[in-house]
């Protein structure tokens, strides 16, 4: 499985996001971190915003929902055009129909973990998903360290996904960077966030090639 690479843009300039999300054309997917001050303890954009960056962005929109409430507000995410929409297994009241409804409304659905949420309730879920995103920092803020710990998770997910025969793909997303990629990689994941790593470069499009290259090393 390919190693696909989506920025977060939680550290792009937010007066630029146009720009910036064009300067991580070569990668596969923008993430775009939707925060409500409610599930975590800070405020990004909301709706009218995620419109205008699906319109723009050269690349597919990977919303990673942070909010309260997201059987009530994720479709929405859908409808204006998101490749992939990620709600988190702590605030949905039930996630198998909020699943089942974004992948009605054509996008792809995913279910996030807190670092310490574990995975196995939804192991038997798989056929409903599409995409398992195991957070590797606790949810709230861009340029945190990498957590360790959440390396067994990620094997047990992806132990479970092959067991399955599902192409469901293992997201994750906080901290990673050169230092960490790869043994997110090699522990099962085939989707990498970074945020800090990428827009902090000094050169994006060649640290985005380069995160891809360290992960397809591993790749399961
Ligand atoms: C954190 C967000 C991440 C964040 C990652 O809650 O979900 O997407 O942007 O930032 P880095 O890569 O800097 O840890
Ligand atoms: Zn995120």
């Amino acid at each position: 499985m390919a190693a696909l690479i989506a920025p977060s843009i939680l550290s792009a300039d937010f007066a630029n996001l146009e720009r910036d999300l064009g300067r991580i054309a070569d990668a596969d997917y923008a993430h775009v971190d939707v925060m409500d001050n409610h599930f975590v303890p800070n405020l990004t954009l909301g709706l009218p915003i995620f419109e205008r960056l699906a319109k723009v962005s050269p690349i597919p929109l990977d919303a990673h929902l942070m909010i309260e409430n997201p059987d009530r507000w994720a479709p929405a995410f859908a409808e204006a055009g998101a490749a992939s929409v990620t709600f988190h297994a702590e605030a949905a009241q039930a996630p198998v129909r909020l699943a089942r409804e974004l992948r009605k409304l054509g996008s792809r659905a995913g279910v996030a973990l807190r670092p310490a949420t574990p995975v196995e309730p939804y192991l038997d879920l798989l056929a409903e998903i599409d995409m398992i995103l195991v957070m590797t920092v606790e949810p709230g803020f861009g340029g945190q360290s990498f957590i360790e710990g959440t390396l067994p998770k990620i094997r047990r997910a992806r132990e479970a996904v092959s067991e399955s025969g599902l192409d469901v793909w293992i997201q994750v997303d906080g901290g990673v960077s050169r230092e960490t990629i790869e043994r997110a990689a090699d522990a099962g994941a085939n989707v990498f966030v970074a945020g800090s790593a990428v827009y902090g470069a000094e050169d994006v499009p060649a640290e985005i090639a380069t995160l891809r290259e360290l992960a397809s090393k591993h790749s399961h």
